[in-house]
């Protein structure tokens, strides 16, 4: 059969717009989550979070403070998606999970002097947000830890909750995550579509006679 492309123009447009907007709701899948339960209501180990957003670095060496909880640093990812709401809307959603490393120190001596550099991950934990499944928890955010005294990582882990919350929910600004520790995060908050690193300012930026002066 010939196919009359003039005639059939409009019912080319008319399809390829459907298949548009099929496609484009699918690629754009506001719902993904980034974490799943197992029968037991634990949270599967999360993996590949060194694929997601990177929101940001504590450090408390001990060698600085004998009382930091933490040694000696602590590696913060948010899943992309989470991040991207965060970036456009300033609150984070239902479905946000958090994965913290805890890594300890490594080198202290490198080529640009003397300091502190990440040495071997030994923790791994999350947090996420999630009001329907935790309606009791504040704000919905609930606590996973995988450690165990095996040296493995456990592949799952119930809702720890406890002395986990009680610190957690004094996180400032209310947002439960200490948001307000992670550079990333902050410069993200409500930013909208585009991505504030690709700014030509920042906010700490010194003119370079100013340097030269210091
Ligand atoms: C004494 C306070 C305190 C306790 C107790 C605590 N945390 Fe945290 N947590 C922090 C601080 C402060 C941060 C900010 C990042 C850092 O460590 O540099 C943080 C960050 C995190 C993050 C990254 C996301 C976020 O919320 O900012 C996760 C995940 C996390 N903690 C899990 C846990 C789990 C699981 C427990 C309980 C087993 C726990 N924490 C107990 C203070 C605490």
């Amino acid at each position: 059969m010939k196919i009359n492309y003039k005639k059939s123009f409009p019912a080319f447009i008319m399809a390829g717009v459907l298949a548009c907007i099929y496609a484009c709701n699918k690629g754009d899948a506001k719902e993904k989550s980034y974490y799943t339960f197992n029968e037991k209501n634990e949270l599967v180990r999360p993996k590949d979070y060194r694929t997601w957003v990177f929101a940001g670095t504590g450090t408390t060496p001990k060698s600085h403070d004998r009382a930091a909880l933490f040694p000696d640093f602590q590696n913060i990812y948010i899943d992309p998606e989470s991040y991207r709401f965060w970036k456009e809307n300033g609150y984070y959603r239902d479905g946000t999970i958090f994965v913290k490393e805890l890594i300890r120190k490594g080198d202290t001596i490198s080529p640009i002097g003397k300091g502190f550099f990440q040495g071997d991950a030994y923790s791994v934990s999350a947090t996420i947000k999630d009001s329907i499944r935790f309606p009791d928890a504040p704000g919905g955010w609930q606590y996973f830890e995988y450690d165990t005294d095996n040296g493995l990582l456990a592949e799952a882990s119930p809702a720890v909750g406890g002395s986990c919350i009680s610190c957690h929910s004094k996180a400032a600004a209310g947002y439960g995550a200490f948001t307000e520790l992670y550079l990333p995060m902050r410069d993200a908050k409500g930013f909208g579509k585009g991505n504030p690193e690709n700014l030509n300012t920042r906010k700490g930026i010194i003119s370079k006679t100013k340097k030269e002066q210091k």
